[in-house]
C-alpha cells in the first residue's frame, strides 16, 4: 500500500468523468488499498479515485469514529434512490481550507460493488448520506463547491486565492 499525492482545486482532472470498472482485478484491489491508506493518512472521511488523478469510478468512506471505523470500499458506487433535504457543512481533501454548507438529500440508498466483486445495496442518512453524494460527485466531475450559490461561489473564489496564497507563502 502506499500513500498517493491528492489533487487540488483548480486542476483539471477534478472536473473529468471517471469510467466505470469493467473489471474488479488486483489493479483495481491495490488502488482501492492505496485510497484507504491516503484517505486515512490526509485524514479524511471520504477520497474519490479522480482526486489521486485516476478516472475510475471507485470511491472509499470512512464516516465511523477512531475507536469505531466504518470502512466503505465501493466499487462503481450510484444512487438509487434519493429523499429530504440537508444542509450540512462540507470540506474536500481537494479544496484544503474551505468549508460550506451544501444542499443536499438527506437519505440515500446506494448501490456499489467491493473489492470481491459483490453488489450490495445499502441505505445511509445523516454524514454517510452526505459522502456518498459528495464522493460520487466527484466521478462526474463535480465538487463540493460546484453546488454553492453564486454569491458563495465568488466567496469561495476569493477565500481559496488568499488560502493557495499563504499556502505559497509558508513553502
Ligand atoms: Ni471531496
Amino acid at each position: 500500500m502506499s500513500i498517493r499525492a491528492i489533487c487540488h482545486y483548480p486542476d483539471p482532472v477534478l472536473t473529468k468523468k471517471a469510467q466505470p470498472v469493467a473489471e474488479i482485478n488486483d489493479q483495481i484491489r491495490t488502488l482501492v488499498d492505496d485510497m484507504v491508506e491516503t484517505m486515512y493518512a490526509a485524514p479524511g472521511v471520504g477520497l474519490a479515485a479522480p482526486q489521486i488523478g485516476v478516472l475510475e469510478r471507485v470511491v472509499v468512506i470512512d464516516c465511523g469514529s477512531k475507536e469505531q471505523p466504518e470502512l466503505i470500499r465501493a466499487i462503481n458506487p450510484e444512487i438509487l434512490e434519493a429523499r429530504g433535504e440537508s444542509n450540512e457543512e462540507e470540506g474536500c481533501l481537494s479544496v484544503p481550507g474551505y468549508y460550506s454548507c451544501v444542499k443536499r438529500s438527506a437519505w440515500v440508498r446506494a448501490r456499489y460493488q467491493t473489492p470481491e466483486g459483490e453488489w450490495v445495496e445499502r441505505e445511509a442518512d445523516g454524514l454517510l448520506a452526505v459522502a456518498f453524494q459528495h464522493e460520487i460527485d466527484h466521478l462526474d466531475g463535480h465538487l463540493f463547491v460546484d453546488r454553492l450559490s453564486s454569491l458563495k461561489k465568488s466567496i469561495f473564489r476569493k477565500k481559496y486565492q488568499r488560502i493557495l496564497e499563504q499556502q505559497q507563502e509558508q513553502l
